[in-house]
């Protein structure tokens, strides 16, 4: 049975990734790829339908991100969102223009129930808007679907050529039956049978890897985080313990975590593979001793993590593979699919692979989403505490220690952690919100404790709500909770004698303290 795919055209707008995992959602693969896409790799692809994202551009401005008209005779099935909504009238012959003033929030949608595109869509709901443009003219062929009260054509489309045009966004979850929508236009207008399942992907992947393996011998950098666990319990499963993985200790991790991931994937643990840990501890905070600049710290941290995995690979020797557990965003983000390329390259281990010798890397989790991990974690059988563990900096602690990295301030900050992550949990709310921690700040002041002053550190609470982790809100804690942490922090852990609570978003913070 040939593949089903789904092409969602990037224009760069900031809400495209969304627009993918909707679609994964709807059980459907898709792939992003820049608006510079050539049209004949398009056809070569064989997608069942088109999605045109938004972005942030006039359609009608010189120079503006633009398609060939040629994408809209293939026969396959388009759907424009916002800019893609715009640009579609535009190239077919309609007319868009600037508006007085941008339309931006939650608007009142009124709909024509009898398109295939608001089929099980009541006829009013509210939508999620974003534009200064508006189509003032729809294209020859096309009929008005839907419409707010400041928007005439909220919606168009030319059902003999399958063609759809929305101007607000489905794929946010302000817009209420958005997900629906988009449902109806991969699954029903498109025709999608909707066989993209994880379950699959695991059988598909497993024995994919094991015809590329062979005999051979496979390596793999296991921090402990989700992705890498996911990537060496699938090649686990494939190819047994002809796959080693070397776990570095690098004593910034939380409390226990070490020890942790010892007992999921060493020898006590549920696994065929062999399991190598390194306690690198001393050696980091050596390194660290005296290095207070955030960047200086990053570095160092990244370079002893590298000397050490390559120490390790030595003792092994050659191998034929490489594992990385690379994701679809690092994909997209590094510029390699669609257009919105943010690059994070702080967050990758830099240059891992040129200290290793090994013929290939394997990837076997670069098509997926975050999400979607995590669904092969638990398909896999791995624990949900580490399925659904939140994002954790490849430098680890030292970069939630403010100024110079020492052992007592990383037991500091590790016991308060503990402490606020108990307390989350305890009061239900880990899942809701998507990254919280302590750090440590590097300012000390004056406390009273009985009858005796105190000179000691200030620990900092983060607590953060994200789509994306570009941009983040902080929580709304409930106030008896942040008390409860607030006052077993400082009964608890030696040296703090205050807890601070940061409300910053990001921007113009970041999420991590330092
Ligand atoms: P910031 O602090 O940049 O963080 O707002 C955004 C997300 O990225 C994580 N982060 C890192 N991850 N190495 C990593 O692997 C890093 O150096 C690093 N710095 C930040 C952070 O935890 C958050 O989820």
């Amino acid at each position: 049975m040939e593949k089903e795919l789904v092409v969602v055209i990037d224009f760069g707008g900031q809400y495209n990734q969304l627009v993918a995992r909707r679609v994964r959602e709807c059980n459907v693969y898709c792939e992003i790829y820049s608006y510079k896409v050539n049209l004949e790799k398009i056809k070569a692809l064989k997608p069942k339908g088109i999605i045109l994202t938004g972005g942030p551009a006039s359609c009608y401005e010189e120079g503006a991100a633009t398609c060939d008209k040629a994408l809209f005779e293939l026969g396959i099935p388009v759907l424009g969102l916002c800019y893609g909504a715009q640009l579609m009238n535009h190239v077919l012959g309609g007319e868009v223009k600037r508006a007085e003033v941008r339309e931006y929030g939650k608007a009142e949608l009124k709909v024509n129930t009898s398109s295939p595109l608001f089929q099980d869509v009541p006829e009013d709901s509210i939508c999620w808007m974003s534009h200064f443009d508006y189509i003032a003219k729809t294209a020859p062929g096309f009929e008005i679907v839907a419409t707010t009260k400041d928007c005439p054509v909220a919606a168009d489309q030319c059902i003999e050529k399958n063609l759809y045009a929305i101007q607000f966004h489905p794929e946010v979850l302000h817009t209420q039956y958005g997900s629906k929508m988009l449902y109806n236009f991969v699954r029903n207008i498109c025709g999608c049978r909707g066989d993209w399942r994880m379950d699959a992907f695991v059988e598909e992947q497993v024995k994919a890897i094991r015809e590329k393996v062979g005999n051979g011998k496979v390596l793999c950098a296991l921090s402990g985080g989700v992705d890498s666990s996911v990537a060496a319990v699938l090649l686990s499963k494939a190819i047994g313990n002809q796959l080693t993985c070397v776990f570095v200790d690098h004593g910034l991790l939380r409390k226990d975590e070490g020890d942790e991931v010892e007992a999921i994937f060493g020898p006590k643990g549920n696994y065929e593979l062999n399991f190598i840990r390194v306690n690198a501890q001393q050696r980091f905070y050596v390194k660290l001793a005296g290095a207070s600049e955030p960047e200086t710290k990053r570095k160092i941290i990244g370079e002893e993590f590298i000397r050490v995995f390559e120490e390790e690979a030595k003792k092994i020797g050659a191998v034929d593979f490489l594992v990385q557990g690379t994701i679809y965003p690092d994909i997209v983000e590094s510029g390699l699919g669609g257009e919105s390329a943010v690059i994070k390259s702080h967050h990758n281990v830099g240059g891992l692979p040129d200290c290793v010798d090994f013929k290939e890397i394997i990837e076997p989790l670069r098509n997926l989403f975050k999400d979607e991990v995590r669904q092969v974690g638990l398909e896999l059988g791995i624990p949900e505490k580490l399925v659904f563990r939140q994002p954790f900096p490849g430098p680890g602690l030292g970069v939630r220690i403010v100024g110079e990295v020492t052992e007592e301030k990383v037991r500091i900050v590790q016991e308060a952690d503990a402490i606020y992550r108990e307390e989350i949990a305890k009061a239900g709310l880990d899942r809701e919100i998507n990254q919280y921690f302590a750090a440590l700040t590097n300012m000390r002041s004056v406390g009273v404790m009985g009858d005796e002053r105190t000179y000691d550190y200030a620990v900092a609470l983060r607590a953060v709500n994200t789509i994306d982790f570009m941009t983040a809100e902080a929580s709304e804690i409930p106030w008896p909770v942040l008390h409860k942490v607030t006052s077993r922090i400082i009964n608890e852990v030696g040296h703090v004698n205050r807890v601070l609570y940061d409300i910053t978003s990001k921007p113009p913070g970041t999420i991590e303290l330092e």
